[in-house]
């Protein structure tokens, strides 16, 4: 009887299988393209770079823009960007999203002001630089505190709404690093991606179709915060252009995509780092593709 079992939950697995792949490979030519009209768009870290650009592709789409930062003056900007290119209502608020109560304190003035927060981005972020053991143990917790422990807060607070409307979209800014780990402080981004990912499947657990989930794993972006990098394989891994990035992050919310990741080169190579089942004949090939990313990365943050 267990062997029948065996055999029956196998062929169950293989046809899910086969008819998700199928899903997921018509998908590719008809993509979904969900209207965002009306929805309460909250943006971490909206002040300059990434966030900014996210606001101003959101702006022509009729959705509600609320806009979160430390930077008051930055914030002030970017609500004038996103009028000129169409945002009919801007919210700013002040809120340091490392900070657990600020979070939930001004969680509860969006809500009260604007409404339930329907998509979520979490892109505020800091960068520590590159070397471990330079980093002063304040950094080190800062880093953990903006680039990671903020996505819990922000989901504590806003998720439950979504939950009751089955009904939202979270997203997530991480780094390529995330999909790597390529110094010591790339943790942040592998905690983000994976608690970003575990959500999603709770979601799923919890018969909650509604709401998606999208995990951006870009590689370096000429917004700044990493100033003066500069790319040794600029065909394979560019430095890529802010508005470029937003453009094609918006895009992939919009498509309901799970993961983005770019530039899209970086698809072969985590393919290859991370999921290939190493038989010893592809050994080679795995260690090849991660020395190059490695090297790249190497040469790409001289210490
Ligand atoms: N720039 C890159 O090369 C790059 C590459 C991969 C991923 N990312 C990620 O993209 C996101 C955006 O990066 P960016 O390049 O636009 O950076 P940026 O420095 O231009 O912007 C980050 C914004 O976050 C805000 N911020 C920082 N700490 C905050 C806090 N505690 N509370 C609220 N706001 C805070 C800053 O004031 C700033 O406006 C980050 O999460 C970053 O890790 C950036």
């Amino acid at each position: 009887m267990s062997c029948i079992n065996t055999i029956l939950e196998t062929m169950q697995f293989l046809v899910l299988f086969i008819y998700y792949y199928f899903e997921a490979f018509v998908m590719i030519f008809f993509p979904t393209h969900k209207n965002v009209a009306g929805e309460i768009v909250l943006i971490t870290g909206a002040a300059n770079g990434i966030g900014r650009e996210i606001a101003i592709h959101f702006a022509p789409l009729g959705v509600k823009l609320v806009l979160w930062d430390i930077d008051e003056e930055g914030n002030k900007e970017t609500i004038r960007l996103a009028k000129i290119n169409g945002a009919k209502e801007v919210y700013a608020y002040r809120c340091d999203c490392s900070n657990r109560k600020e979070v939930y304190k001004t969680a509860d003035l969006v809500k009260k002001e604007v409404g339930d927060v329907s998509i979520l981005i979490n892109n505020a972020g800091i960068v520590t630089g590159n070397k471990f053991l330079d980093c002063p143990d304040s950094l080190v917790e800062k880093s953990m505190e903006v680039n990671t422990m903020a996505h819990f807060w922000t989901y504590k607070a806003f998720l439950p709404a979504m939950i009751a409307s089955n009904h939202g979209h979270l997203v997530s800014i991480a780094n390529s690093t995330g999909l790597h780990g390529t110094s010591g402080l790339a943790v942040n981004f592998l905690w983000a991606v994976g608690f970003a990912e575990s959500i999603d499947v709770e979601m799923r657990g919890l018969k909650k179709p509604g709401i998606k989930t999208t995990i951006v794993c870009p590689y370096f972006i000429n917004t700044g915060m990493f100033d003066g990098i500069k790319t040794k394989s600029p065909r394979i891994l560019p430095i890529l252009d802010p508005e470029y990035t937003a453009e094609t992050i918006v895009q992939t919310i919009l498509q309901e995509q799970l993961y983005l990741v770019i530039p899209r080169s970086l698809y072969v190579i985590t393919a290859l780092t991370n999921y290939v089942l190493i038989p010893g004949g592809f050994r080679p090939l795995l260690s090849l593709a991660n020395c190059y990313y490695r090297k790249v990365i190497e040469q790409d943050n001289p210490g």
